[in-house]
């Protein structure tokens, strides 16, 4: 279906009773609704937001367009958590409703100040010839979670040298001094983010681009996020238009980082190491970090990518959240692991320990549409072992070692109903490991595989018939391994 720009630039309560009924009918309707992943009740859901801790418990927001699976007028939508698990739907957070963020609320981060939540965003209007004039919002949470929108915005323009690309605030605080980073793109049209900093958070003092070796490096940098683990500066951020590489890149935009000192906010500058991307799957995008009341630093993505089509379309709903992962540094590189409390999702255990000697394998009881499984594979003379799992007669999805070139494979050829394909139906990432464990989130149209102990992660949605429940394991030589499945509550 074509939306035209009247379709979507409907607010909620342009939609009578009656369209929401059915809208709601459709979407439930859908054999792809995921089980323990936050999803949209009906529309598009994208960029995770504000993401932090505040009044005892996990906020998370979301980019929504309401009323069908397109990016229509945006709204912040809130959820909440006391465990990062089990999330309770509180209902739209942010609305447009002003000059400032007439075309939509978009992404932007939150951090607590004296009691309150304040909650920086980007306001996207666009005037009568359809130009972008960005504007940067403030809205205060108190502990009842009632939003209260400041009436002017306090960035209130663009500063020269950047154009109207101009978005996706992420607040954190120093001391008393208050950052934040905003992705830009440059009047050459190449991406890049720039600095803020206050003492209030109202006030805000530009202080110029953070200069990296990156400098032409696609034409825009979108949600960009800053953090320090282990005395080490990250700067994760959203390039578009990075070429394919290698094994890389070839998602229609990419999410990554770059590592090495901490920023020099005198300077201006950031020493870093080569960009790497956070994910090998083919569905993450524009995640978001923060810091747990335990000092854990935590992050959340979008299972999904912009100007793409998704199976789900056709009733009514897109895209949801990655479970959320806690980051840390090993040996120089960024690792992230699943958070621990996802465990208490795990109901019946299978465990399985065998060889595999030139064959697939299948098992009693390891089958489902969700679950966990850990699966550690010890090679001994075989070039390629791996599962198939969501398989029936026609559908697999692999996961596998190749042990000639030394790379993990991705392969959704098979998956289901095809999704991006002209984007490549396979992924690979290079690991040099004598014994490879894949640890596995599969729910009813996802799987998050984390590689290694979180060394690398494939995100992926995948689209299979219900019946294809399948777990086989295989090994064209002689592997040993050992296989740990827990079946999720629905
Ligand atoms: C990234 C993004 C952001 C923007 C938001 C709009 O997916 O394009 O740059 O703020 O989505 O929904």
């Amino acid at each position: 279906m074509l939306w035209t720009k009247e379709q979507r630039y409907r607010r909620i309560e342009d939609a009578s009773q009656e369209e929401i009924r059915n809208l709601k009918k459709v979407v439930k309707s859908c054999r792809w609704r995921q089980s323990y992943h936050i999803q949209p009740e009906t529309g598009l859901l994208n960029d995770p937001n504000g993401f932090s801790y505040f009044n005892g418990e996990y906020h998370l927001f979301y980019q929504w367009f309401p009323l069908g699976p397109v990016h229509g007028l945006k709204y912040w939508y809130h959820t909440k958590s006391k465990d990062l698990v089990h999330w309770e739907n509180a209902g739209i957070a942010i609305e447009p409703t002003n000059q400032y963020d007439s075309h939509g609320v978009y992404s932007g981060s939150a951090i607590e100040h004296e009691g309150r939540l304040y909650l920086l965003y980007t306001g996207n209007t666009r005037d009568e010839n359809w130009v972008r004039h960005p504007y940067q919002c403030l809205a205060v949470m108190n502990e009842r979670d009632e939003i209260k929108k400041l009436e002017t915005p306090v960035i209130a323009s663009v500063p020269n040298g950047y154009t109207d690309h101009f978005r996706d605030p992420k607040i954190w605080k120093e001391g008393s001094l208050f950052h934040a980073i905003i992705g830009a793109q440059r009047e050459n049209e190449t991406g890049c983010v720039v600095l803020y900093s206050s003492t209030d958070l109202v006030n805000w003092n530009f202080k110029g681009e953070i200069n990296t070796n990156l400098k032409e490096f696609g034409y825009m940098w979108e949600c960009p996020d800053y953090l320090e683990l282990d005395n080490q500066g990250i700067l994760i951020f959203c390039p578009q238009g990075i070429k394919p590489e290698g094994d890389h890149f070839y998602n229609i935009y990419q999410s990554g980082y770059i590592m090495g000192d901490k920023m020099d906010k005198n300077k201006m500058t950031m020493v870093h190491d080569a960009f790497q991307e956070l994910d090998r799957g083919f569905d993450f995008y524009a995640p978001q970090t923060m810091t747990g009341p335990d000092g854990r630093r935590i992050l959340v993505g979008w299972m999904g990518l912009p100007d793409i089509e998704y199976p789900t379309d056709k009733n009514g709903w897109a895209h949801c959240l990655t479970v959320p992962r806690e980051l840390s540094i090993w040996n120089g590189k960024l690792i992230q692991q699943p958070v621990k409390e996802l465990e208490s999702l795990r109901r019946k255990r299978q465990d399985i320990n065998e060889v595999l000697d030139h064959e697939t394998k299948v098992f009693d009881e390891f089958s489902g549409t969700a679950f966990e499984m850990i699966c550690k594979f010890v090679n001994f003379d075989s070039s390629e072992f791996g599962v198939e799992f969501r398989a029936g007669e026609k559908e697999k999805t692999v996961i596998k070692y190749d042990a000639m070139e030394k790379k993990v494979v991705l392969d959704r050829t098979f998956s289901g109903e095809p999704v991006a394909e002209e984007y490549g139906t396979v992924r690979k990432c290079y690991l040099d490991a004598q014994s490879i464990e894949f640890h596995m989130y599969v729910d009813t149209s996802s799987v998050e595989i984390f590689v290694n102990n979180g060394e690398e992660v494939f995100t992926s949605r995948i689209f299979p018939e219900i019946q294809s429940q399948e777990i086989r394991f295989f090994s064209n030589g002689k592997t040993l391994f050992q296989a740990t499945k827990w079946d999720y509550k629905g």
